[in-house]
């Protein structure tokens, strides 16, 4: 008979308190270094085992920042406007732009304002400038060509890359926009947030 692995449980997030840590000096020095690095972390309790036998022991996550990226009032249909995400390391460049047209993942009462990272996911072409308004896709990659469809999650049309463009999530909230994570792998990163 074969084991099977059990999926650990993750309970909710628990900041640490002072009184967990008695070193509160220490704490607060390093939330201020989370802090201005524009990361957060969080405590949770993972449960190990089953049954009986289970035993929750605490584990450190990485969170991504909340970060204001614009106006949903101050976009204009099929003009990108740039910024960075998660962090102002390299290949954070991003662009936010409303398509006109609705959109996976898209935010708005139109559901079509998306946001994807400039780098293409096959050699790290720089995209910038390729928005085309007319097929709402970025590209034709400078190096080999590749062109992303902005309407479904950045999914290739065609050329070299095998992997759709990193897409930055999004969060209305009145009219301001917020990045608040990204979903695949940033070109030249191991981990998003670890640049
Ligand atoms: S780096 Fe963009 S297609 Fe090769």
């Amino acid at each position: 008979m074969t084991k099977q692995m059990q999926r650990p449980e993750i309970d909710a997030p628990q900041l640490p308190s002072k009184k967990d840590h008695p070193a509160g000096k220490c704490l607060m020095s390093r939330r201020k270094m989370l802090f201005s690095s524009g990361l957060a972390t969080a405590t949770v309790m993972v449960s190990v085992g089953a049954g009986a036998a289970a035993a929750k022991v605490p584990a450190m996550v990485t969170t991504y920042p909340r970060k204001k990226i614009s106006k949903l009032s101050a976009l204009k249909t099929d003009q990108p406007v740039g910024f960075e995400y998660p962090d102002e390391g390299a290949y954070a460049q991003s662009m936010l732009v409303k398509l006109g047209a609705e959109a996976g993942g898209g935010i708005g009462p139109q559901k079509d304002v998306v946001a994807f990272n400039y780098f293409c996911t096959h050699q790290g072409g720089d995209l910038s400038g390729t928005y085309k308004g007319d097929t709402k896709s970025l590209g034709a990659c400078p190096l080999h060509l590749s062109t992303y469809d902005l309407t479904r999650h950045g999914i290739l049309i065609s050329g070299q890359a095998y992997q759709s463009l990193p897409q930055v999530l999004l969060e209305l909230q009145g009219d301001d926009i917020y990045a608040v994570g990204v979903f695949g792998l940033i070109f030249g990163r191991y981990d998003n947030l670890q640049g």
